[in-house]
């Protein structure tokens, strides 16, 4: 494959795709975010990938839905292109599936100057970023996020990793994509809990760093406003997350705003063993829970914890859970892997649209929950 002119794309029908550069010291990747964008990637890709072959890494769900569009749209421009089929769901992101993608590369005799394209949700995205990150040293790759939590969140910034069992993420990189496709229309086939889940990421985004999204939110009427503004409340989010992550792409300071919630969240979920709540039901309770402490102790302008439970709510989200549960949380939450030395990194709101972080002493966090 070669030859081909690269080309500009800026509009797909009479839809304006969006463009997001991420611009890191060693590093600069385009974001497009457009309906339809899909049946262009191919286009895309040719604009950042001079190579011949390509690998879809996809799960079985999203290959049905997905898969023989992405393929076709890359052979029609002459890319050699192979598919690796994961298992679909949580438990499956951990080294048996590394594996299987490591063993599969090398049976395509994949090199370094071939690139990987992340066809999926979170889990696709973390674990085929991760098997860039690590075959050969490192290939090329690309993220076209299917979940609304993958193209508002875990696509851009760089974060891959797998599960062990000892925990969610503890292995994995900070690896950046050379491109990220997001194409709202793929969010049609999600149930509609999955769906809002993601929504939790997106009122998590309002609240660090945008009081405007936030009214919006709130005053979006019906799901046909929703579904019209999805394009550019994504884009918003992307904007805010790319900002964060061009000063802090490490995770050592300002990108840690990015757990608004996420510490109780992620202990909700443990205590519930990943069974009851997804993991934006979780983080929207911890949004809330941490906001109602963090007004009572004057740290959060008044009225923000009610705020948050109503868009909560609009959006079908949990915001508690029985107060019977709060000593294991407090003490998972003690446990957490972002522990530093007997502080904890806690992430409160002076007032919607303003996240700051608060460190505290491991044993203080009693009083946040
Ligand atoms: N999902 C949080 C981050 O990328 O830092």
């Amino acid at each position: 494959m070669n030859g081909n002119k690269t080309f500009k794309i800026d509009s797909i029908g009479s839809e304006v795709m969006k463009k997001i550069e991420v611009s890191l010291l060693n590093q600069k990747y385009p974001i497009y975010i457009g309906k339809g964008i899909l049946e262009l990637a191919g286009k895309k890709v040719q604009e950042i990938f001079s190579g011949n072959n390509i690998v879809i890494i996809t799960d079985t769900n999203v290959n049905l839905l997905y898969g023989s569009i992405l393929k076709n749209g890359l052979e029609k421009l002459g890319y050699e292109v192979k598919t690796i089929v994961m298992l679909a769901g949580e438990k499956n992101k951990n080294f048996e599936t590394l594996s299987m993608i490591y063993k599969k590369l090398i049976k395509f005799q994949v090199t370094r100057t071939d690139m990987i394209v992340a066809l999926g949700g979170g889990l696709v995205g973390d674990v085929a970023g991760f098997a860039a990150a690590t075959y050969m040293r490192g290939i090329s790759y690309v993220q076209i996020p299917t979940s609304l939590i993958a193209q508002v969140d875990s696509s851009v910034g760089g974060k891959v990793a797998i599960n062990l069992e000892e925990g969610k993420n503890l292995v994995g990189s900070f690896y950046q994509p050379e491109l990220v496709l997001i194409d709202p229309v793929l969010l049609e086939t999600l149930e509609q809990r999955v769906f809002n889940d993601g929504m939790a990421e997106v009122i998590k985004y309002a609240c660090i760093r945008d009081e405007q999204l936030f009214e919006w939110l709130f005053n979006i009427k019906n799901k046909q406003e929703l579904d019209e503004s999805l394009a550019e409340i994504i884009y918003r989010c992307c904007e805010i997350k790319k900002e964060i992550v061009q000063r802090d792409e490490r995770d050592k300071s300002e990108r840690m705003l990015l757990n608004f919630g996420h510490t109780i969240g992620h202990s909700i979920e443990k205590v519930f063993k990943y069974k009851k709540y997804t993991h934006g039901e979780a983080v929207a309770i911890g949004m809330h829970l941490i906001s109602q402490k963090s007004e009572y102790l004057g740290l959060s302008e008044r009225g923000i914890a009610k705020r948050i439970k109503e868009l909560l709510i609009k959006f079908d989200l949990p915001y508690e859970i029985d107060k019977g549960y709060y000593e294991k949380i407090s003490k998972e939450t003690r446990n957490d892997k972002k522990r530093e030395g007997g502080f904890l990194n806690l992430i409160v709101l002076k007032k919607i649209g303003e996240g700051f972080i608060h460190r505290i002493e491991i044993d203080d966090f009693n009083d946040f929950i």
